[in-house]
């Protein structure tokens, strides 16, 4: 079932627990995390992201989206992550309850500037809105950390003059699993917290041990975004299977489903939220 993305969060920051948000890639990982939801009574963010979307096109995978998750008994929100402009007044238009806004790449006037448009326009349809501040690297880029941290009186500023509904901010994680990590920032997540009054999202959720998801939670992050361990667990499936000899497609993709709902449920229980959905089958 579909349900109110912000009672969600809402929830997941009196409980002191975070909400996670997963990417969907195609019909089993969908369903892997469809699955996961039902199987573990815990809400799931299905991020429709930014593979997916050049690869099939926004409306495609909504509507891949939609088809496997219709009927779940689970409670589910449907998320754009990473969306530019255009893509986000798209999702608005498809029906999307949430959505990801990224100006962070903008200079920083602009990104409040395109941010609270946005927020203007989702808010009269009842969508929320997520946006980012400080730049998230990918996991093989060499970068100066100073510049890219989220700045805590920038934050202060942003949230004031957007409202946006969660923030997405940079304190050491990456895009990807990094050979070498850098620590997470958890006093400037605190600070962070207490000058926006909002929830917290930390992106690049994989490779994060459980002991750093709880310190984050403890401080404000109340939605954990993950991809890049599901997409290992769901290729270690497939590469099982295909380690045996040759095997029909449907073999390797149901194994991989398999292992992308273990792996699913175990970030679930970092986060605290198992058994928090209220719905059961
Ligand atoms: O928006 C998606 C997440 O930030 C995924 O990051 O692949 O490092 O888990 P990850
Ligand atoms: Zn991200």
């Amino acid at each position: 079932m579909w349900v109110d993305p912000m009672s969600l969060i809402r929830e997941a920051r009196q409980g002191g627990y975070a909400v996670g948000a997963f990417n969907m890639h195609s019909d089993e990982t969908t369903q892997a995390l469809v699955h996961a939801a039902e199987e573990s009574a815990s809400p799931v963010f299905l991020q429709v992201g930014r593979a997916v979307v050049p690869h099939m096109g926004l409306s495609a995978a909504t509507a891949m989206t939609r088809r496997v998750a219709d009927d779940s008994y689970a409670e589910l929100v449907l998320h754009l992550d990473h969306g530019p402009w255009g893509e986000c007044l798209e999702a608005i238009k498809l029906g999307f309850s949430s959505i990801m806004y990224d100006g962070a790449h903008l200079p920083f006037k602009e990104n409040i500037a395109s941010t609270r448009r946005i927020v203007e326009i989702a808010h009269e349809y009842g969508v929320i809105v997520e946006a980012e501040l400080g730049k998230i690297p990918d996991a093989d880029e060499k970068v100066d950390w100073s510049s890219y941290y989220t700045d805590v009186d920038e934050a202060e500023r942003f949230v004031a003059e957007t409202g946006v509904d969660t923030l997405a901010i940079s304190v050491g994680i990456v895009h990807g699993i990094p050979g070498d990590p850098q620590p997470l920032d958890i006093p400037r997540i605190e600070r962070i917290r207490d000058v926006t009054g909002v929830p917290l999202v930390l992106h690049g959720a994989s490779g994060l041990s459980e002991e750093e998801v709880k310190a984050a939670t403890a401080v404000g992050v109340h939605k954990f975004n993950a991809d890049t361990d599901l997409r290992l667990a769901f290729r270690r499936g497939i590469e099982n299977v295909f380690s045996k000899g040759d095997r029909q497609l449907e073999e390797a993709l149901a194994e991989g489903r398999d292992l992308m709902v273990a792996a699913t449920i175990e970030k679930l229980g970092h986060y605290g939220c198992l058994g928090r959905s209220a719905v059961r089958a």
